[in-house]
């Protein structure tokens, strides 16, 4: 039995394909690289000494997507594939729509005719919106700011109505932190096109010398240092996360939402220091207004996922930092040969 990866070369999914390889998963990919590169698949078989499926698809493309499952037995699906560019999709939110939702109706509706009914679904800690207090536990009221953030809210919404028509389903839904770092032999990682919208990218791309100075975005908020706080995770601890519900979803029959965060906040600043005296270099910045949308802090209440998963984050900032530096360094230019251009890096 094989587990379907969607958006397997994507940088969450590439780093998950990882973990599952080295747990003794079959894994077989669909990807139509629209944000990625097949050379991270290369890379993803270089590090385990195994090798994966991969199909070349849209997930919009119903029919190409049947002989995945008419060729392969699969017993469980891993759905990365998706847009995640929170500015593109205010001002693109048919694209949103469209990509997002259409393509999980699509998914979902052949996991259904072949009778493949365990799903671990990517969403994202943008669903809890501005929330009133922390650490955010996975029962805060859900509050949709963008477009992206709705396509998450309304594909959680449309699993659990799958689940209540047929609760021969098994879900698990994973709302996702701040993933960042990179694995740590530096050959696969975040690669970001063209000018970073998140930190640690933006970090990174200065410290090589391809931006001048970091942008931070506001020093003015209630935090300790008046930068914006959030939970930033290793993106290998988060691939582990993604093993461990795999397993339940597999096992149990139910809908279980799960934080994947550390449960730590760090300032915007916080992580500029540790990224320099984690590598010895010195990173320029300069204090600016607050973005637009940013929340002022951010951070998760892990615990259910400990509980009830087993799992628990466990890399430092420190290694977050090293390990994204090592991607950047050994791959000043991603994965070079790119085959095909889009616009979207978060
Ligand atoms: P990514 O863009 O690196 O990976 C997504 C992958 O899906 C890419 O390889 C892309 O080519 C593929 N893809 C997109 N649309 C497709 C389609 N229609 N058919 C087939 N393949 C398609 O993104 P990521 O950072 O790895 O994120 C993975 C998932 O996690 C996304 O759903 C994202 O919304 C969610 N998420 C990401 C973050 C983050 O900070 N990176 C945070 C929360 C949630
Ligand atoms: C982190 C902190 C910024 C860049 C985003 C999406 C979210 C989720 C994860 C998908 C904030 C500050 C940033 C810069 C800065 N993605 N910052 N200068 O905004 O928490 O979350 O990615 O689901 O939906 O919104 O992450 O990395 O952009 O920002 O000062 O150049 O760094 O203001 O405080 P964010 P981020």
């Amino acid at each position: 039995m094989a587990i379907l990866v969607t958006g397997g070369a994507g940088y969450i999914g590439s780093h998950t394909c990882i973990e599952l390889l080295n747990a003794d998963y079959e894994v077989v990919i669909v990807d139509n690289f629209s944000n990625s590169n097949p050379i991270a698949l290369q890379r993803v078989q270089q590090i385990t000494g195994k090798t994966i499926k991969v199909y070349e698809i849209d997930l919009l493309n119903e029919l190409e997507l049947e002989r995945v499952f008419q060729e392969n037995s699969i017993e469980a699906v891993i759905h990365f594939a998706g847009l995640k560019a929170v500015g593109e999709s205010v001002v693109n939110p048919l694209l949103y729509f469209e990509k997002n939702l259409i393509s999980t109706i699509s998914l979902c509706t052949v996991m259904q005719k072949y009778n493949v009914k365990n799903i671990v679904f990517s969403s994202s800690a943008t669903v809890y919106g501005l929330p009133e207090t922390l650490p955010i536990t996975e029962d805060f009221p859900l509050e949709v700011r963008n477009p992206y953030g709705r396509t998450k809210r309304m594909i959680e919404e449309m699993l659990h109505d799958v689940y209540i028509s047929d609760s021969s389903w098994s879900i698990s839904i994973l709302r996702y932190f701040n993933p960042i770092g990179a694995h740590e032999s530096g050959l696969i990682g975040e690669d970001s096109i063209g000018i970073p919208n998140n930190l640690m990218p933006y970090i990174t791309k200065v410290a090589i010398g391809e931006l001048k100075e970091l942008n931070v975005f506001g020093n003015t908020y209630e935090t300790s240092d008046g930068t914006g706080v959030r939970d930033y995770i290793h993106v290998c601890d988060l691939a582990n996360g993604h093993v461990a519900a795999l397993k339940k979803t597999i096992e149990m029959n139910e809908v279980g939402i799960f934080n994947l965060g550390t449960g730590r906040g760090y300032s915007v600043l916080e992580v500029l220091r540790a990224f320099e005296s984690a590598t010895s270099l010195t990173v320029p910045y300069k204090v600016c207004d607050p973005r637009p949308g940013d929340v002022a802090i951010y951070y998760a209440d892990a615990t259910r996922a400990f509980k009830e998963l087993g799992w628990k984050a466990k890399k430092s900032l420190e290694e977050m930092c090293k390990d994204a530096w090592r991607w950047q360094l050994n791959n000043p230019n991603g994965y070079l040969k790119r085959k095909k251009q889009s616009t979207s890096s978060k």
